[in-house]
């Protein structure tokens, strides 16, 4: 690897890959939260939860976390994964995604992905699907959201629930309606570089009521905080729990991007749409993702298949633009159980794609300073 192309750029040299953002309100949100009570979990997170669910969770029952990856843990202990089970999930994600599934003792049964998305490919699924599976994960990798028709179908025709690990698709939709109606269970991450942060944390979004106050029990030691605050101490604790809740002060900081929620839509939906267009003229850059009607790409990453990947980059590098893979595929890790051979979509993609910069501070300049130099050539 091109050591030009395998280190960090910083902001002095050009367009960054990913950059946070946090609203030019929250540090005096913050501030005012700081002089308070609760610092810990307190009304804070419940005001986030009940936003959230109306602004971007379909009016469904949420629970805030300290990371993405504590709420896929949830989800998936809720979905009752334990040892000896197998979670059928997409090959290409971040690790995040998988990990859980360890967590709980049980083996991650990789899928296929579709090469034009670079989503799980439901064929592949369906022919992974065995009576040890609990349950699919699905993730809309860069925004897009998955065919979520055909993998509702199947885990319905199996009895078991669909997971969404929406870290990267924060406003996406699917016929219309938030993405989280169509999955049993969803996680969305407000980690640094997501859509926007608190620091780190997560949100859970359940389907119903029903099982919103085990979720909650789950992410503290198990124990009934709201019995606990009143001061009665006898609460038994008859379950693993665990320590997983968003502190009121990453709920301030969520609070004040979600004020900010639209700009930050249209920002990045504008971007990405110029990027699309703009590839549409260039031979040799393949757009990931483009094309649908049915589902709306929530913008979080550009992705590109490319050949020469890594003259790609550092042509992009000496131009002062930052892009990277971002995500590898999973069995790659020996943790995962290393190199799977029937992965035809994976392999296909595995040397061309290539994630370009979209943030809050990238411009349509910027957009067309990318394009122009992907033109070119390399
Ligand atoms: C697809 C995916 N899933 C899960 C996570 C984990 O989220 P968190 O970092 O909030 O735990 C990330 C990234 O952080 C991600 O990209």
């Amino acid at each position: 690897m091109n050591p030009k192309v395998d280190s960090l750029m910083s902001e002095d040299e050009g367009i960054v890959l990913f950059r946070p953002y946090v609203s030019p309100t929250a540090a005096m949100s913050v501030a005012k939260t700081l002089s308070t009570r609760w610092i810990g979990q307190g009304p804070q997170v419940e005001e986030f939860e009940r936003q959230f669910s109306t602004r971007l969770a379909g009016d469904l029952p949420c629970a805030a976390t300290n990371s993405g990856t504590s709420a896929l843990h949830l989800a998936m202990l809720l979905a009752g994964i334990g040892p000896g089970d197998e979670v059928i999930t997409t090959i290409f994600t971040c690790t995040a995604t998988n990990m859980p599934v360890l967590y709980c003792g049980a083996t991650p049964v990789f899928a296929d992905i579709q090469p034009t998305t670079l989503n799980i490919d439901p064929v592949s699924v369906r022919a992974k699907l065995t009576e040890k599976t609990k349950a699919i994960v699905c993730v809309p990798y860069g925004g897009l959201p998955c065919d979520m028709d055909e993998l509702r179908q199947i885990a319905d025709e199996a009895e078991i629930p669909l997971i969404q690990d929406a870290a990267h698709a924060m406003g996406a939709q699917y016929h219309g309606v938030s993405i989280v109606k169509h999955a049993t269970y969803s996680m969305f991450s407000f980690q640094a570089i997501k859509h926007f942060t608190t620091g780190d944390g997560g949100m859970l979004v359940l389907p119903d009521h029903h099982q919103i106050e085990d979720a909650k029990l789950l992410r503290w030691f198990g124990i009934d905080r709201s019995a606990k605050q009143k001061g009665i101490w006898e609460n038994d604790i008859t379950r693993v729990g665990y320590k997983y809740q968003m502190t009121d002060i990453a709920a301030t900081m969520g609070l004040a991007a979600l004020g900010d929620w639209d700009t930050i839509w249209q920002h990045r939906r504008k971007l990405l749409a110029l990027y699309e267009l703009e590839f549409d003229g260039i031979d040799t850059v393949e757009f990931v993702g483009g094309g649908f009607d049915d589902r709306t790409h929530a913008a979080w990453l550009c992705t590109v298949l490319v050949d020469d990947r890594v003259g790609c980059q550092a042509m992009l590098r000496s131009k002062g633009i930052e892009a990277t893979q971002v995500h590898y595929r999973n069995d790659r890790y020996s943790i995962m159980g290393g190199r799977r051979d029937d992965m035809p979509g994976m392999d296909s993609v595995d040397d061309k794609y290539l994630v370009l910069p979209m943030h809050m501070q990238v411009t349509e300049d910027d957009v067309y300073r990318i394009t122009d130099a992907l033109r070119t050539g390399w």
